[in-house]
């Protein structure tokens, strides 16, 4: 198998740093081409936002939800692929307290930083990319990442040490998200129709991998030409966002035009991954999303990712499959897909061989597919040339 992941393929910059300098300019490699800077093509409908959902009644013990909170959840689901929560039972002091730690930490010198620094064999650390493609157009933006499940991967000598607390900090804030996570798949789960514990056990049951990634987004002194963080779909299972309470920035893909999410004070905006889209049979949709920056303020946020346990095959669940709606995906563990993902970096976009797909996968599945699932597919398609075609069967 390719194995180049050890390093970078070039030096590292900070995003940080390149603010902080003072530069009036940005460097040639953050700058988009057109067609991706933020506002290419249509004007933004500035009311639209995601659906917000009240929890209340929903607790670790009870799915007590009204009829009306549930058919919100299902059709931001179907529609959105996104939606906030409120009332969703982790403390406001919490979240407050996490977000202010990464800030702080992101404040810290940068010696204190680079003791973390990470490579693209693990991604856990300080990073400043993603993906390994020399001479990429790289994004606005550093972030910090690391692991709270497995218990086998959660490593605290990876996990910064400072500030004061941080790693007690972000330990009961995972605590936390874990539980919200779990509360969040049994609402899917019957919304869908199947039994409360069903997409958790396609998960792997207590087995689920979980991580966080810390985003910080500096001030941009050309915010139209770049982007904090590309189009992109999260590749894992739910994510749960909790964003900058001052500062907007994430736009989400609505019937082709970019929609900025406007934060609800304590609120988490969860989404809906790749895997779950799949495990859905495409009833749910994952939605690519994008940050943008601004000269004025810096911005941090809190992605946290609810996983399957990276060696189970996920497929669409057998009782969301019928004649009428074949399976849409062939099985793939979550291990398989991203390394896919941290080869070839996050684009939303690749060439493939359409005539492939309907050879593989038949004609009903094609007609089926939309441009987005092609893209989709497309990933799943290079992997398997790549690692030798094998098994699948559609
Ligand atoms: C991500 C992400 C959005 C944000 O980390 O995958 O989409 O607002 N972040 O930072
Ligand atoms: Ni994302």
């Amino acid at each position: 198998m390719m194995n180049n992941l050890q390093d970078w393929p070039e030096p590292i910059i900070r995003v940080q740093s390149l603010s902080d300098s003072g530069l009036p300019m940005i460097p040639d490699r953050y700058v988009k081409p057109l067609s991706d800077r933020p506002s290419s093509n249509r004007p933004e409908n500035g009311e639209a936002n995601i659906p917000i959902i009240d929890l209340t009644g929903l607790t670790d013990d009870e799915t007590e939800l009204s009829r009306s909170t549930m058919d919100r959840i299902s059709s931001a689901c179907r529609d959105w692929g996104f939606f906030q929560v409120v009332n969703h039972g982790v403390s406001p002091r919490l979240m407050d307290q996490a977000r202010e730690t990464w800030r702080s930490f992101f404040h810290l010198p940068m010696e204190i930083k680079q003791a973390y620094a990470n490579s693209p064999k693990t991604y856990e650390g300080y990073g400043s990319r993603l993906g390994i493609e020399k001479g990429a157009i790289l994004d606005w933006s550093d972030y910090y990442y690391l692991h709270y499940l497995p218990l086998t991967l959660k490593d605290y000598n990876k996990w910064p040490g400072s500030p004061d607390y941080c790693r007690e900090v972000i330990d009961e804030y995972g605590k936390e998200l874990v539980k919200l996570g779990g509360r969040i798949m049994k609402v899917l789960s019957i919304d869908l129709g199947l039994n409360e514990s069903h997409l958790q056990n396609a998960f792997g049951g207590e087995n689920i991998g979980a991580c966080l990634r810390v985003n910080f987004y500096p001030k941009c002194p050309q915010p139209d030409l770049t982007l904090g963080l590309s189009s992109h779909s999260d590749p894992g299972g739910l994510t749960i966002l909790l964003p900058d309470h001052e500062v907007p920035g994430l736009q989400v893909r609505k019937d082709g035009q970019w929609i900025t999410v406007k934060p609800a004070r304590h609120a988490f905006i969860v989404n809906i991954g790749d895997q779950i889209q799949v495990l859905s049979n495409a009833n749910y949709k994952s939605v690519e999303h994008r940050v943008i920056v601004n000269s004025g303020m810096e911005r941090v946020s809190l992605a946290f990712f609810y996983n399957p346990k990276s060696d189970i095959p996920i497929k669409p669940v057998q009782e969301l499959v019928s004649a009428d709606k074949p399976a849409l995906y062939p099985p793939m563990t979550f291990d398989e897909y991203r390394l896919f993902i941290r080869l070839n970096g996050p684009k939303d976009h690749i060439e493939f061989d359409p005539s492939l797909v309907i050879v593989i996968l038949g004609l009903d599945c094609w007609l089926y597919m939309t441009k987005f699932d092609w893209i989709k597919l497309g990933f799943r398609l290079i992997k398997y040339e790549n690692f030798g075609f094998g098994s699948f069967v559609a």
